[in-house]
């Protein structure tokens, strides 16, 4: 994906904006011309991320550490980022271990990276948008916010998609539509990306598990979403709200 849409102008924060996916946002949204505020909990921007922008010729952005969880730390992040347009929530995190061994622990953290993260970023980066009466904010669920994980797939690997991520994120879809009709008055919409698994060097038996499932046979790649996110970030999805667009390569129709 490079340079579909034209973001020059657009303010961008992406939350979570070290890992695996918010990197790649990140990387095309400013090949697209926008103006990124990379956010992460971690406390400075990836090493290897900021090579691989730099090698790119990619300088258009401004790290700030965040931690989605913290009202005081978006606070202080809307205060330096005060011309944020566009709300990217990609901060995420799961557990693997198995439901008869779920904690309190991996229960509290879940909901509040996930549910209190978004909800939170959400209500004080569209007070701005609210004021202007323009913006978007993109939320970032899971094809597993839509239908339940298949244990087969998982098989003896450790590895288990767990229940309370599964709950965040249907939580994320509904939390979407809620905001949409709650926000829609003020010109912001609301939408929600949903991805299938994403390639990141699993076990062969692992990926060979997820392909059975798998119409299009193959995982999600990174640049499979990119595009979706720029497209929801231009001004081209203006009357696009509410919404829940699962990029799975049908997977969520085996179901
Ligand atoms: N990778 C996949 O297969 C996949 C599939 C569907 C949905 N998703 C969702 O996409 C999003 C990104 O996933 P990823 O695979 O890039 O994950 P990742 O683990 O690579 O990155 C997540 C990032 O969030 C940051 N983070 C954790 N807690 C935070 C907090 N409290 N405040 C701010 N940042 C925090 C981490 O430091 C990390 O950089 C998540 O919401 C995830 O649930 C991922």
């Amino acid at each position: 994906m490079k340079n579909q849409y034209d973001l020059k102008g657009k303010k961008i924060l992406v939350t979570g904006a070290n890992g695996q996916l918010g990197q790649a946002f990140v990387t095309a949204l400013l090949e697209s011309k926008a103006f990124v505020y990379i956010t992460d909990i971690q406390d400075e921007i990836n090493n290897d991320f900021a090579k691989a922008l730099a090698d790119k010729g990619l300088a258009d952005y401004k790290y700030i550490k965040l931690d989605v969880t913290s009202e005081k730390s978006v606070e202080a992040c809307a205060a330096e980022a005060s011309d944020v347009g566009v709300l990217i929530n990609n901060a995420g995190i799961a557990v693997f271990t198995p439901f008869e061994q779920r904690t309190e622990e991996e229960i509290d953290n879940v909901m509040k990276v996930n549910i209190k993260g978004t909800i939170l970023c959400s209500k004080i980066f569209s007070r701005k948008m609210i004021k202007i009466k323009s913006g978007k904010i993109i939320n970032t669920a899971s094809m597993y916010g839509v239908v339940p994980a298949d244990k087969k797939i998982y098989g003896d690997s450790g590895r288990n998609s767990s229940d309370i991520y599964a709950a965040t994120k249907a939580g994320i879809i509904q939390l979407t539509r809620y905001l949409a009709a709650y926000l829609g008055e003020h010109n912001i919409t609301v939408n929600a990306i949903s991805p299938g698994g994403v390639f990141n060097n699993q076990k062969q038996v692992f990926i060979d598990n997820f392909l059975e499932k798998t119409p299009m046979k193959r995982m999600t790649y990174t640049d499979d979403l990119v595009g979706t996110v720029c497209f929801l970030a231009s001004d081209d999805s203006g009357y696009i709200t509410g919404q829940n667009i699962v990029i799975d390569g049908g997977f969520t129709l085996n179901q």
